[in-house]
């Protein structure tokens, strides 16, 4: 039995509490008040060994992962460059896992694929961290920040907290957000132009985690390079009451993020990307603000800010030693601080078909090579009960998290085809054919006179 930190919501809110509490038991009387640096080590991870396996570049995740394995009394095996591994020579990702599941007790992955890590986790028989895939998510990173909060405002739930930067790109605002919205605090989004939060991304923290955007008609002093402001509220709500509560005029939280150029085709996007200095920080609003970085840092914050007490990125990424440790601890389970011995699937699972919908996300691990051979396209069937009312049934990749709206549902056992999606639960697994197009199904249907599966030519016409 293992559990697996893939995004963040393979954790819940009291589960990250119990990190938090044992990070601060890690560091509480150890750290250097300059620093924020833990000055002790432990020995909870002993005899134990964590495989660091990093297809990407890193210096903090990888470096503070292994810091944090070495301070709880545990080795590090680590594959840093991927030129030094098989992977260079064409071995799949589920390979690789296969093989460094037999030499350590716990697997951190980095990797510039869309679902690597569920890939991973697929594979492993041991517990397996997210440490970034591709522009999907970045969890610790995450709790990194979320720790930082907790220990400078104590409190997460109504803290404004303003994200900037490239937020389309940026995995480490994908797992903030929804963290964010579910501790209940406030998300004001000011992205650099070009680089707005996915839709797939605001639309899930619409519809599952409660958030309402309110733009610049509903919001009173909203900044002029502010988008939109996330307000989740802990009871249930009218948009007209939330209006008059929404208050900017304090900052709790500047999070700052860098155009994510690894992942543009053109570098050249993204000239205009704000910098986020002392001088730009002017006014009451940002007096008492915090500003966050997960860094590295390019150009979009100021140096100026470095001596500054707003400045906290130097203090956040040396919390992410201590709060690292609880997390490897948790896995372990050499600390009890996981309600759940196993992850128990929220969904329902589509295998996807040829004829039917199939994850269209060209960064998904389904598009990589080495994969193609031995992964089955698969999606969540997100349920709107527990989502929205309004909302249609939505499939989700289980790789990418990319959703895909289907219009139509095809039931391979009786032949017949409807538009009304919301009939899955009453066919069988295996004859579900979930469809994105009901006018070209019909224009064949008419032609043929039965009701045959479109095919992916059919459906492209
Ligand atoms: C982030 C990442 O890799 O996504 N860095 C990190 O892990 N601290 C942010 C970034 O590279 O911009």
């Amino acid at each position: 039995m293992k559990r697996s930190i893939v995004t963040i919501e393979d954790l819940t809110n009291q589960e990250i509490l119990n990190l938090f509490k044992q990070a601060d038991k890690y560091l509480d009387a150890n750290e250097d008040e300059a620093t924020h640096r833990l000055r002790r080590s432990f020995d909870d991870a002993h005899n134990r060994i964590a495989a660091t396996l990093f297809f990407e570049p890193s210096t903090r995740t990888r470096l503070s992962f292994e810091t944090a394995m070495f301070r709880l009394g545990g080795q590090v095996i680590s594959c840093a460059d991927p030129k030094t591994s098989s992977s260079d020579k064409g071995e799949s990702l589920a390979d690789t896992i296969r093989v460094v599941q037999t030499y350590a007790d716990l697997i951190i992955l980095r990797h510039p694929s869309e679902g690597a890590a569920r890939v991973a986790d697929e594979y492993a028989d041991v517990p397996v961290i997210n440490a970034g895939d591709g522009g999907h998510e970045h969890p610790t990173q995450t709790l990194c920040d979320l720790y930082t909060l907790y220990r400078e405002k104590k409190e997460l739930a109504n803290l404004n907290v303003l994200v900037s930067g490239d937020l389309k790109n940026g995995r480490t605002v994908h797992s903030l957000v929804y963290a964010l919205a579910r501790f209940g605090a406030h998300i004001i989004l000011a992205p650099a132009k070009g680089f707005e939060l996915p839709m797939h991304v605001a639309q899930r923290l619409e519809h599952e985690y409660n958030s309402v955007p309110l733009g610049r008609d509903s919001v009173k002093d909203l900044p002029d390079h502010v988008d939109v402001v996330y307000i989740t509220p802990q009871e249930p709500h009218s948009t007209a009451l939330i209006t008059v509560k929404v208050d900017l005029s304090n900052i709790d939280v500047y999070y700052v993020t860098r155009l994510q150029t690894e992942r543009l085709k053109n570098s050249r996007s993204g000239a205009a990307f704000p910098v986020i200095d002392k001088s730009f920080l002017q006014g009451d609003r940002y007096s008492d603000t915090r500003v966050m970085h997960p860094l590295p840092r390019v150009r979009e914050l100021g140096y100026d800010l470095d001596k500054d007490p707003r400045g906290a990125y130097f203090q956040q990424t040396a919390y992410g030693v201590p709060i690292r440790m609880a997390l490897i601890a948790a896995l372990l389970r050499v600390q009890p601080l996981l309600e759940r011995a196993t992850q128990t699937p929220k969904y329902d699972v589509y295998l996807s078909t040829p004829e039917g919908i199939r994850c269209t996300n060209k960064n998904c691990i389904l598009k990589n090579e080495a994969e193609r051979r031995h992964l089955t396209p698969k999606m969540w069937i997100v349920d709107p009960a527990q989502a929205n009312l309004f909302q249609p049934v939505i499939l989700r990749c289980i790789y990418c998290e990319y959703d895909y709206k289907p219009t139509a549902i095809f039931d391979k056992r009786s032949g017949t085809r409807t538009s009304s999606v919301d009939t899955w639960r009453t066919i069988p697994t295996e004859s579900r054919v979930f469809c994105d197009s009901e006018p070209t199904h019909k224009r064949r249907k008419a032609k043929k006179g039965t009701a045959t599966i479109a095919t992916p030519d059919t459906l492209k016409a």
